[in-house]
């Protein structure tokens, strides 16, 4: 528990009131954790795995909010302002979660300040990057956030290359899309031209941005 950094600061003693009260779940690919609006029960801290945290609108479009992997957590805010949950929550890869359930998680926040201004802390810069996306969305063109994007996953996902960064993830155009805030046919369009400006390659449906 120890390289969470919800528990960082706790005392060994802590982390086994914490270990009494936590348990295990696995969830498959694509299998959906929660759904927007659900009530929110539990708080999911990821073990092994990544998740996509997205909203829906009545058309059925998506726009990712964000992707969140091992050491992570969610499923937080509706436990804290007693509100339905925010965004659906679906695993896209095999998940490993530790979950705390509710009344549990309430009484551990109110216990250990340690564990509160983690949470704080984490949720400010959950806020800095949401601002950051406002600012984007309202400013940006679709291609320079299509960049930005290719940008963050070659840097969260890369690896060399010989002739650029590879994105070790396959991404589908849909999927860019949903995390950029724009159509799949649009996605489609800016990285043909992005090819035949030489800034990027597909290979075996990996994308390697070009340096
Ligand atoms: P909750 O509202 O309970 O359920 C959805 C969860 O997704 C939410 O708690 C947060 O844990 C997480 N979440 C919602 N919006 C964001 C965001 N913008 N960035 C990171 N995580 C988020």
């Amino acid at each position: 528990l120890k390289n969470f950094i919800l528990f960082q600061d706790l005392t060994t003693d802590e982390l086994e009131r914490v270990a009494d009260i936590i348990y295990n779940e696995s969830y498959d690919k694509n299998e959906i954790i929660f759904w927007e609006e659900d009530r929110g029960d539990a708080i999911y801290i990821i073990l092994d795995g990544l998740v996509k945290v997205f909203k829906t609108n009545d058309q059925g479009r998506e726009k990712t909010l964000t992707l969140l992997s091992r050491g992570e957590f969610f499923g937080e805010m509706a436990l804290l302002d007693n509100s339905l949950r925010s965004a659906s929550v679906k695993a896209i890869k095999p998940c490993q979660l530790l979950i705390i359930e509710r009344s549990k998680f309430k009484s551990l926040v109110a216990q250990y300040p340690a564990i509160s201004l983690k949470i704080i802390a984490i949720l400010s810069q959950r806020l800095r990057k949401a601002n950051q996306q406002i600012q984007n969305l309202t400013f940006k063109s679709v291609r320079e956030r299509l960049e930005d994007e290719l940008k963050e996953l070659a840097y969260k996902y890369g690896s060399e290359h010989k002739r650029g960064t590879l994105i070790t993830k396959k991404i589908t155009h849909q999927e860019l899309a949903n995390l950029v805030g724009t159509t799949r046919a649009t996605v489609t369009k800016i990285l043909n031209q992005m090819m035949e400006n030489n800034e990027l390659l597909i290979k075996d449906r990996y994308l390697i941005l070009l340096d």
